[in-house]
């Protein structure tokens, strides 16, 4: 059981701050009957109707990962005006983004208009790695490393980093590549992450998600995940 303003808003019909006025003006039906409550909770199994419209009748779920270019805003849409990530994606299905990836972050992105496959992936409890390559301001000290294997501390919690390497060093320009991976889902982490040891990231990009990785697919390239891919997802947050 969810929320009713958050599974409006995981269908892709509005914002969950949106979709909470509709509810208090009375414009949202649960299986034929008006809700005025905004804790409201409803399954999968309700019927939802917005100005007498169900939003959740036949819907046909797609599931896709995108190879996220940078300049590309991860969302459903931008008051900006700026291309999103579901502007390069073929489809007239109500799709968003799992997750975010920063305006400046290029990489793996998953997208899809299931609302539990949605929450069940971004559930904390799913600890599902992610593996960034980051281009840093720093030749790193081995002080420096042993504080990112120990794990850094952000926002006055604990960011348990589970694999980190040094890739590449450019001496001169004083710059590292480096691939870290992390389980957490917040947002800017990688970057708080450096920040916290004084570093900055000038490019940053998500290599793989779990057992994805997005190497076959070149920048503003995606593809449909497979069904195999979509349960081994789920059983994975099933343990
Ligand atoms: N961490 C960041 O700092 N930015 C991203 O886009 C993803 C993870």
């Amino acid at each position: 059981m969810e929320r009713l303003q958050k599974v409006i808003a995981a269908y892709g019909y509005t914002s969950r701050r949106k979709a909470e006025e509709l509810i208090k003006k009375q414009k949202v039906m649960v299986n034929g009957k008006i809700v005025t409550e905004l804790g409201s909770k409803v399954s999968e199994h309700d019927i939802i109707s917005i100005d007498g419209v169900i939003i959740n009748k036949d819907v046909k779920h797609e599931y896709y990962i995108l190879n996220k270019p940078r300049r590309v805003i991860s969302s459903a849409t931008d008051e900006a005006g700026r291309i999103t990530v579901v502007d390069l994606i073929d489809t007239d299905a109500r799709i968003y983004p799992i997750g975010r990836l920063d305006y400046d972050t290029t990489g793996l992105i998953l997208l899809t208009n299931d609302g539990e496959f949605a929450n069940t992936l971004m559930h904390p409890s799913m600890e599902i790695e992610k593996t960034y390559m980051a281009k840093i301001d720093k030749i790193l000290t081995k002080e420096d490393i042993l504080a990112l294997k120990k794990g850094i501390t952000v926002d006055k919690r604990k960011v348990e980093i589970r694999h980190f390497k040094v890739k590449k060093k450019d001496l001169e320009k004083g710059t590292s590549i480096v691939e870290i991976t992390i389980i957490e889902g917040r947002n800017h982490i990688v970057k708080k992450i450096f920040k916290e040891l004084g570093i900055n990231v000038l490019k940053l990009s998500r290599v793989s998600y779990g057992f994805l990785d997005i190497k076959n697919l070149k920048s503003g390239e995606y593809r449909n995940l497979t069904i195999k891919e979509i349960k081994k997802l789920y059983a994975s947050a099933k343990k």
